[in-house]
């Protein structure tokens, strides 16, 4: 739609998500949504090539929003209220945000998504392509074929995520169960570490067991690489589970970033990898998205 291609934001349908004024527009016209309709339906168009369980979405929606006080993945009900409301606000009653029985819910596949911004709180590429880090590349690929678990560590922007991405992507066809990537960022809480990784599985929560503990039978058999990001303000439930799954699912390895080094137990099978400054000019390359930190921090 017209306004799409000046205001940065999402056009789905008639409808148009102004993603800086979190607006909703349908024609032009703004629908009253509250601030959690339009977060929940933000998250849907942004992962609308996918169905999103429920647990994920409570993670994603409510996990990082400390004004609603509701700890994601125990209140099913404030799910299924949000969507009902959603609904409600976009009309045609169901139409535009489907549910998959027993698994979730997505945006119809009739809503004709078009996103004109670049953000994703998903992909921390924003549309750039990788740039050098060859080097870097060569060293970890290496080390992971004899290392369980690396944490990539450096100071903020340095390009740690983009790294444990690009990593897992060159490395994927070595786990034949898979390679999955957790982001830790929307999480507030030591003790939602391991609901955040249920949920990056597909898993569903069961009431007779921990959530580590469905995790831990789910992957003790599989040879699977799992990419958990952004750990720096939950050293303690990233290190209790990383150290956990090390020896409870003896053929996965882990890709851990952190920009505060993580002390984990089981040192023998561990790598801490500082990630330095890009060695390459990348600032003169037009795909530099300005973000990378001018100096690494001194090593503590
Ligand atoms: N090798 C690269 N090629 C192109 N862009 C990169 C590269 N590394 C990082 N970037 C870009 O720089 C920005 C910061 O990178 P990234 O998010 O990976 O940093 P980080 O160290 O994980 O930061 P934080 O500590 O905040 O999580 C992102 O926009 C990312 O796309
Ligand atoms: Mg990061």
């Amino acid at each position: 739609m017209a306004s799409g291609k000046t205001v940065p934001g999402i056009s789905f349908g008639p409808f148009f998500l102004d993603s800086a004024g979190r607006r909703l527009l349908r024609d032009g016209h703004r629908v009253p949504a509250s601030p959690i309709e339009v977060k929940l339906l933000e998250t849907l168009l942004r992962n609308r090539d996918r169905v999103l369980t429920g647990d994920e979405l409570r993670l994603m929606v409510w996990a990082e929003d400390p004004a609603t006080g509701i700890a994601p993945a125990q209140d099913a009900n404030v799910l299924y209220v949000a969507i009902r409301k959603l609904r409600r606000s976009l009309g045609d009653y169901g139409k535009w945000v489907v549910n998959i029985p027993k698994v979730g819910y997505a945006i119809s596949e009739e809503a004709d998504v078009a996103a004109t911004d670049e953000e994703s709180p998903r992909a921390p590429d924003n549309g750039h392509p990788f740039v050098g880090r060859q080097a870097e590349l060569e060293r970890l690929k290496q080390l992971l074929t004899h290392t369980r678990l690396i944490t990539l560590t450096g100071p903020p922007g340095i390009g740690k995520s983009r790294l444990a991405a690009r990593l897992a992507d060159e490395v994927a066809s070595s786990f034949p169960d898979g390679t999955y990537a957790v982001n830790l960022v929307p999480i507030e809480n030591d003790a939602l570490v391991a609901k955040a990784v249920l949920s990056a599985l597909a898993l569903a929560e069961r009431a007779d067991r921990t959530e580590l503990e469905v995790i831990s039978e789910h992957l003790k058999e599989k040879r699977a690489l799992l990419v958990i990001d952004n750990c720096e303000h939950l050293i303690e439930g990233c290190s209790h589970l990383v150290d956990h799954l090390l020896r409870a699912a003896p053929k996965i390895s882990l890709i851990t970033s952190s920009r505060e080094p993580c002390a984990q137990a089981g040192t023998a099978s561990n790598r801490a990898a500082i990630v330095p400054r890009i060695t390459r000019n990348i600032r003169t390359s037009p795909h530099f998205s300005g973000r990378l930190a001018p100096t690494p921090r001194a090593a503590a």
